[in-house]
């Protein structure tokens, strides 16, 4: 009896260990999140409105701008140096064969490849970038009008939120403001029917839907994905502007709201912590930072796209 309980116990010890060792430590506390920078808002100019470098900001990451118009060469190595990469909202042409699009295909081919080779490391799109990773991963145009401009509404949740990365180890409280309370805002022209994506196969095999919501008219789209196998994310709803934008638009600035967001960008930089991919060296790592390159912080009576307050312009 006694050998065995002793037997029985090597045997535990040695299951732990083989879990010990099989767990990839690979994490930073130092994550850097790649923005696709999009054309505008004049001619010859990029940008990235200063909400989305914020959001991540105050998650614990800092931002390293990905510019459109770069070699897809310097596209892949820049990505495999960063933690995660968000395609932001915006009004960019994100059709076929546009550079923003090829520069967006490159990223999201690199991510899997890296994800592929052991390498955890997310992709999210927010809005226009939403829209954008749900055509990425059809490979066709998937996205039909909606009236869901400056609409702020609470998620319809989808039974598989529950068992999702992105919500399942929410606190019960984020999970009920989401879900009651009008603090998710949308601001788009153009969403996944849920009946386009149902159809879709490459989508449905893909992802699992969060979360739904109908339109002014009742046009019901897709509003929250995560991917079965790969950490990439996407929300038709802007989880940086409750904190971050005070335009003339429909946006929920309560402490609830608040609190639920920084919940929305402390999972973001979480997944971005989970692999120690790094610059070269301090000097690389510097020059990419969007603090070496901006050449102006604009507020908004200065840009053209007056949603943002704020927008880095290069
Ligand atoms: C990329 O766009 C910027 C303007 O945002 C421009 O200054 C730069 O010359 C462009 N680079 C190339 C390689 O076209
Ligand atoms: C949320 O907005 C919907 C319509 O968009 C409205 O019917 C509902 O009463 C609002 N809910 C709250 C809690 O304000
Ligand atoms: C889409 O698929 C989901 C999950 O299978 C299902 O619950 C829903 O009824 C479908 N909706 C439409 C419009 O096809
Ligand atoms: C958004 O809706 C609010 C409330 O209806 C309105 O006051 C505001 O002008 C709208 N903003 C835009 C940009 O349409």
């Amino acid at each position: 009896m006694q050998l065995g309980g002793g037997l029985l116990w090597v045997g535990i010890a040695a299951i732990l260990c083989i879990a010990a060792s099989s767990v990839d430590a690979a994490t930073t506390t130092r994550p850097i999140i790649g923005i696709l920078a999009q054309p505008g808002p004049n001619t010859g100019e990029q940008y990235i409105a200063a909400s989305y470098v914020k959001y991540v900001e105050a998650a614990g990451a800092r931002v390293a701008p990905i510019f459109y118009n770069e070699t897809a060469d310097n596209v892949r190595t820049l990505v495999a140096s960063l933690n995660g990469v968000l395609f932001t909202g915006g009004g960019a042409d994100i059709s076929v064969g546009t550079q923003f699009y090829s520069t967006a295909l490159v990223i999201y081919n690199t991510i899997l490849q890296l994800n592929d080779a052991g390498i955890y490391m997310p992709l999210w799109g927010t809005c226009m970038g939403f829209e954008l990773i749900n055509n990425l991963v059809s490979n066709a145009n998937v996205l039909g009008s909606v009236d869901a401009e400056n609409y702020t509404v609470a998620l319809d949740f989808t039974p598989e939120f529950a068992y999702s990365r992105m919500f399942g180890r929410a606190q019960p409280i984020i999970i009920q403001n989401l879900a009651t309370k009008n603090i998710t805002m949308n601001n788009h022209m153009l969403s996944v029917y849920v009946s386009t994506f149902n159809a879709t196969a490459a989508l449905t095999s893909f992802f699992n839907v969060l979360s739904t919501n109908y339109d002014r008219q009742g046009v019901h789209f897709v509003s929250s994905i995560e991917g079965k196998k790969y950490p990439v994310y996407a929300t038709q709803w802007h989880p940086e502007k409750n904190q971050f934008e005070w335009v003339n638009e429909v946006i929920d600035h309560s402490a609830d709201a608040i609190y639920t967001m920084q919940y929305m960008a402390n999972f973001l930089v979480g997944e971005a912590r989970q692999n120690s991919n790094r610059f070269a060296n301090a000097a690389a790592e510097s020059s990419a930072l969007i603090y070496a390159s901006a050449r102006h912080l604009y507020d908004s009576g200065e840009t053209a796209d007056a949603s943002f307050e704020e927008t880095y312009v290069w």
